[in-house]
Order: structure tokens, then sequence, then C-alpha cells
């Protein structure tokens, strides 16, 4: 089916719903040979990038899956047959927990964007670690993103971000810390400078202690808003240069409604992606790196809609890329055209 009529089909259903049934339709793919071997031909990459590394890791090509796409793990097979460098699933939380009520997804259509204040609803720690356990398809870096409860109180979270470090970190190849979503009360003050360095420079201890146990190093890397000004960029960046992470995420969601004020759903709680977003997020990689002065590499995730938006994001200095809301319209093609475009 081409995804002109599959995604008529799903924006017919509520945002939630249709991505519900994606993620099933992705799975039953990966679990009947046939069908996976044609997804695999029909949307995996044609082209042979050479392989980059970064932190560490090799990835097969530098462009990746977004955060909160699959949370729990339900559908990464599949995702992995679409021709992605490397999947983030999560943002994962030690226990379950339901995420705020519904609707929390909203579709701007005609922008090309999204909003949710989905407020991380999880499965928890156990049902997306038995998901990861077992046979890795081939060639696919995959990572996980973690998440604060939320009841858990702010001076306490370094706890769960270290039980869920313990956790995954035997499990996948990179760590993201995500104190960057706007719909988790209070999570987004983790980016001031005294709560990250305190948060971070345990994880990355924790991190270094498990290497030998592990014969690995696993990178641990900050997924930063695109909302914050100057000094707040100042200070999140001194905290994570100074507890010695591996990498930076820019950005996830933006609380900002200047690029939509005129929408009728704008006045919807949340952050917004997609369209809207792609140069707000260009901007603050370009600070981002420039501060960072080549000691970290950056991922560069906000907007990224067609070909050219990847290539600006690797222009202002990121190494990686990741897609999200561009997947949603754009369909599983917009992949192999990355690919194309930035390798
Ligand atoms: C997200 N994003 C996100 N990020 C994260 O770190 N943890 C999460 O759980 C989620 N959940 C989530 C749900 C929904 C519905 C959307 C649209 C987005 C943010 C995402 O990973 C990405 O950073 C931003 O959406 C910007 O990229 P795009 O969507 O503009 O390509």
């Amino acid at each position: 089916m081409s995804y002109r009529l599959l995604r008529a089909l799903l924006f017919s259903l509520p945002p939630e719903r249709a991505h519900g049934l994606a993620l099933s339709l992705l799975r039953v793919a990966h679990a009947v040979p046939p069908v996976r071997w044609l997804l695999r031909r029909a949307y995996g990459v044609r082209s042979t990038p050479a392989p980059v590394r970064a932190f560490g890791i090799t990835f097969p090509n530098r462009v990746g899956l977004a955060a909160g796409y699959d949370k729990d793990g339900a559908g990464w097979r599949g995702l992995a047959c679409l021709g992605f460098g490397h999947l983030e699933l999560g943002t994962v939380t030690p226990a379950p927990q339901p995420g705020n009520p519904t609707p929390r997804v909203f579709r701007l259509p005609e922008r090309h964007a999204l909003i949710n204040r989905m407020g991380f609803p999880s499965g928890g720690a156990d049902l997306l670690a038995r998901r990861l356990a077992g046979p890795r398809p081939p060639g696919v870096v995959v990572g996980v993103n973690l998440g604060k409860q939320k009841s858990t109180p702010l001076e306490e979270a370094g706890q769960d971000y270290l039980a869920l470090l313990d956790r995954f970190a035997p499990l996948c190849d990179y760590l993201t810390v995500n104190v960057s979503s706007p719909n988790t009360p209070g999570l987004r003050e983790l980016q001031s400078r005294d709560y990250l360095e305190g948060l971070l420079a345990p994880l990355v201890r924790r991190r270094d202690e498990l290497q030998s146990e592990l014969e690995r190093r696993v990178p641990v890397l900050v997924k930063l808003a695109p909302d914050l000004d100057d000094a707040q960029l100042d200070d999140a960046m001194e905290a994570a240069l100074g507890a010695g992470v591996d990498g930076i995420i820019a950005t996830n969601t933006t609380i900002s409604r200047d690029a939509v004020q005129d929408h009728p759903v704008a006045s919807e709680t949340g952050g917004l992606s997609g369209a809207p977003l792609t140069s707000m997020s260009t901007a603050i990689i370009h600070k981002i790196v420039r501060r960072a002065a080549g000691e970290l590499p950056v991922v560069g995730a906000g907007g990224i809609m067609a070909p050219d938006d990847a290539r600006q994001k690797m222009d202002a200095g990121a190494v990686l890329v990741q897609v999200y809301t561009g997947l949603i319209y754009r369909g599983p093609s917009l992949v192999r055209e990355l690919v194309e475009e930035v390798g």
C-alpha cells in the first residue's frame, strides 16, 4: 500500500489510535518473514553509505528514529526494517504509569506539525527490558531514552535515572537522559546547572563502573529543549561538559507557539514538533556546537521533514539526525531520502 493511502486511513483515526495501529502493523509485518522481506525491500535503504563513528559507536547511517515513537518497544524490530541507522526507544520510566488523560496528541495538518502532552505513558522498565531481550536485528544501533516517574520528586530524580541506567546499559548501545520533555511537571528544571550536574555526574560514574563488567562503554547522552535561552544553554552545556557525558541530542519539542499562533489547535498545552520547529532547533544546534567546541557530538532533531532539513542540521554541526513527526507526515520513504542526502 502506498503511504498516501495508508496516511489517509491513519489520519481518519484519532492520532494515538493511528499510532497504535502503525506500531501493530510494524510488529505483525516483522513477525511474518515474507512480509518482513517485503518491508525491507520496499523501505530499506538501498544505498550503502560509509559507516559513521559517533561517541564510540559505529552507526550504519546518520538517520535515526527519535524517542517517543516506540516508547515500550512494541514494534522496534519492524522499525528496524525501515532503513534507520539507529532507533531510540522510550522514554521509559522505572514503573508503569499512564501518562496524561487523553486526548493528548493533536495534529496540525496544514503545518505538518503535532502538539503532544503525553506525559511519559510507559509500560515501565520490565516491559521494555523484556522486549529488548533476544536476538538483535542486524545493523541497527539501539538507544534507550530514560525518564523519571511522574511521582518522583525532582530532588530524588537521580535515583530513577540510576536505576534505569543499571537496567538498560546491558541491553542497548547508548542511553539518553531526558530532561527536556515539557509534559512532566518540573522535568525541564533538571536542565538548570545545579540539578543537571548533580544528576549527570553520578550517572557517568556508574556507567564507568559498569564498563569492565559489560566490556564496553555505554555512551550517555543528554536531550535538551529548544526553549533554553542563551544563559540557560550555557549552564546546561557547562554541566554536560563538566559531568563528562558523551553527546547532546537537540532538540525535544517546543512550548513556543510563535510559529503557529493563528492555528485553532495552538492553544492546546504540550510540546510542538514538526515543520514549525525546524529552524528553531537548527539555531540551537548551531549554538550547542559552538559551545561544545568539538568536544561533544550533537544529534540533531526537530522538524526534519525533507532532505534539506537534515542537510541544514548537518551544516550546523550535527553528526547524526533523528526524525519523528516527519515520519507521520511523509511516511517511511523519508528515511531513505534522508540517508541519500546525508549518508
Ligand atoms: C515526542 N518526543 C519525545 N522525546 C523524548 O525524548 N521522549 C519522549 O517520550 C517523546 N515523546 C514524544 C511523543 C510525541 C507524540 C512526539 C511528537 C514527540 C520528541 C521527539 O523525540 C523529538 O525530539 C521532537 O518531536 C522533535 O522532532 P520532530 O518530531 O520534529 O522530528
